[in-house]
């Protein structure tokens, strides 16, 4: 099995070269995971843009801390439940942090959005809580795929530690820095600390250097504008075996004029 997972969608850019990148790659692939938590202008999500991700054949949206930006989204996450919230936001809020999909090839595959707790909104343990339901994921599925949304490379290190041998795959997002650490961990889980950006990778992380730079030389509160340069598809291409194990994990970081001959690294 193999599958995509694309690092944060930034705004217009981002959604532009992620649907390039699918109408020429999507059938490579069984799963196409995207964490979606900037994709409305940097913060976060609406549903005329999730149904333009499923109409580019994205089957799963992870997000993280933004995804509680447009306040009307809150509601749409009670009935799609394709869209994850981490899992460790406080029991009752709206929407799911873990579901089960299923691939073209009728395999089940489990994926969970998790957030840290390092530099980021205080939060239920992301350690405890996902401990608290892998036993229910795996009575379905040894394909277990998790997000772990996080800032500090330590926590999410620490993370891919504790689930190796327990899960298929932890991947990292919410940085927009892509790390260069892909690897098999000693257990058989597929890592990386942060699969990177996809938007224009010619700013601060996604925003122009224009409105970014006066917030940190004034420390005033700044309108962020979406930077339009140089978009890259940021992510990862896994491979699993028929135990749910990772046998290869690739980063994807390429633009437009390289989509068609991405070599990945
Ligand atoms: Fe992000
Ligand atoms: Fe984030």
């Amino acid at each position: 099995m193999k599958i995509l997972v694309i690092g944060d969608i930034v705004g217009k850019p981002g959604r532009g070269i992620l649907g390039d990148f699918l109408e020429r790659k999507k059938d490579n692939y069984d799963l196409v995971i995207v964490n979606g938590e900037n994709a409305a202008a940097g913060f976060g999500l609406t549903e005329k843009i999730v149904k333009q991700f499923y109409g580019f054949g994205v089957d799963v949206i992870t997000t993280g801390n933004h995804i509680w930006d447009k306040k009307e989204f809150i509601d749409y996450l009670k009935k799609d439940h394709k869209v994850l919230r981490p899992l460790n936001y406080p029991k009752g809020v709206p929407g799911v942090g873990w579901n089960i999909f299923e691939t073209s090839k009728g395999v089940k595959v489990g994926v969970i959005s998790l957030q840290g707790r390092i530099f980021m909104p205080p939060i239920d343990c992301p350690f405890q809580r996902i401990t608290e339901i892998l036993d229910e994921i795996k009575k379905k599925t040894k394909y277990i795929i998790v997000d772990f949304h996080a800032e500090a490379t330590s926590e999410k290190m620490a993370m891919g530690r504790f689930l190796d041998g327990k899960v298929s795959l932890v991947f990292g997002t919410h940085t927009h820095i892509q790390t260069s650490d892909n690897r098999v961990l000693d257990g058989g889980t597929g890592y990386i600390t942060d699969v990177g950006m996809t938007g224009s990778h010619d700013g601060v992380i996604g925003m122009t250097v224009e409105t970014v730079l006066p917030r940190f030389l004034t420390s005033l509160p700044t309108k962020f504008k979406i930077c339009e340069e140089m978009a890259r598809v940021n992510g990862i291409e896994v491979e699993f075996d028929e135990y749910g194990k990772c046998s290869n994990i690739d980063r994807v970081d390429t633009s437009i004029e390289e989509i068609d001959f991405a070599d990945f690294l």
